[in-house]
């Protein structure tokens, strides 16, 4: 194939929900991340297998997110995490998509309203200090959410900065923090369904804070670094040599010359560039894996185009599989390591252009 695709191995996905499930204590809901188009491995896709595996409830960020799954015929709950506008919240109770109030004028603006059942999670700030009420805004909220019958609170959550590191006494201390808002919340408001807090990381690293919901994102893509060997890579992202060339000592290579020569040298061009999502602080850094072997990249990342030594690779032909990662060779989190960005960024920014083969 002469461009680059990503294989999406819904199986690895199984395994990923299996392994997560194993951390979780029974019992524990697992609210899987779809948003940013699952990372960059399809929604769509990606929901159909969960919903395969008794995995019905979503989380996404836009209004236009949950509405692109749920017209694909998706079932299950979904719960819009990020912004929106009141047009959006009127819209969502409508559809039946939850969504999360994050400020108390929104709690104002859904008890004005003249409907019979709007259902909502409610995000309270913790310490991210993103979206969420703040805690001085919680006996308010309880407040208006008793007086009006109408509303029903589906779900109370907060957000972890820094799940990551597993002796985080921040993330020990917001933990303990939404123990007690939870006991203020169940005090006053009986038959709330969810509790949640723990993200990937969290799950992983600080099973207190699983509760009986968890967001997991990064694991169910198999994104979460070498600790747990359980989880594995969701998507390899491949293409194939285009070209090949001979170059001599002193040639150079790609835009602004930046890699020269030091002496004979066999080298490929591949049809992936920073338009398909190959980040260009790749340039002169990057590794990618041919016949099993690491081949550096040479020179700068173009737009649809990269170049890569092929000198020590065992008589190479156009049409040779390369791949950019997802494999045990090379994964995303070493990808992004060496652009000096994070795994999140290198997945989510695969391109559309890519095409996404399921397996
Ligand atoms: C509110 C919220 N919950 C959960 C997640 C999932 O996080 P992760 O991918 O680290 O598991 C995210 C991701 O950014 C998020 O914004």
């Amino acid at each position: 194939m002469s461009f680059a695709y990503a294989e999406i191995k819904l199986d690895n996905l199984e395994r990923n929900v299996e392994a997560i499930k194993d951390i979780l204590q029974d019992g524990v809901e697992i609210l899987a991340v779809v948003k940013a188009n699952a990372y960059g491995h399809g929604s769509i896709e990606v929901s159909k297998k969960l919903s395969v595996l008794n995995i019905n409830n979503l989380a996404v960020a836009t209004y236009e997110e949950a509405m692109e799954i749920k017209s694909a015929g998706v079932k299950s709950n979904i719960l819009i995490l990020g912004s929106i506008t009141n047009e959006e919240i009127i819209s969502s109770i409508d559809k039946n998509i939850l969504f999360t109030i994050y400020d108390i004028s929104q709690l104002y603006f859904i008890d004005s309203l003249n409907l019979d059942s709007i259902s909502f999670h409610l995000k309270i700030d913790t310490g991210m200090n993103r979206l969420g009420i703040d805690r001085e805004q919680i006996i308010e909220s309880i407040s208006i959410i008793n007086k009006n019958p109408n509303l029903s609170l589906k779900g109370i959550y907060t957000h972890f900065p820094e799940s990551n590191l597993v002796d985080s006494k921040f993330t020990e201390s917001q933990i303990d923090e939404f123990d007690k808002i939870i006991m203020s919340f169940k005090n006053a408001i009986p038959n709330i369904d969810f509790f949640h807090i723990s993200n990937s990381t969290g799950i992983i690293n600080f099973p207190k804070s699983h509760l009986n919901m968890a967001r997991p994102g990064l694991a169910l893509y198999g994104l979460v670094t070498e600790e747990n060997s359980e989880i594995i890579p969701v998507m390899e992202l491949k293409t194939s040599i285009v070209k090949i060339r001979n170059i001599k000592k002193g040639d150079s290579v790609s835009y602004g010359r930046t890699f020269i020569a030091k002496e004979e040298m066999i080298i490929g061009v591949i049809p992936i560039g920073y338009a398909d999502g190959l980040p260009r602080a790749l340039s002169n850094k990057g590794k990618v894996t041919c016949k099993d072997k690491n081949c550096d990249i040479l020179g700068r990342v173009c737009m649809d185009l990269t170049i890569i030594n092929l000198s020590e690779i065992d008589n190479p032909r156009v049409g040779d599989e390369v791949i950019i990662f997802g494999t045990e060779k090379i994964n995303a989190n070493q990808v992004a390591d060496l652009a000096d960005t994070i795994p999140y960024e290198i997945v989510c920014g695969i391109s559309k252009r890519v095409k996404r083969i399921y397996k």
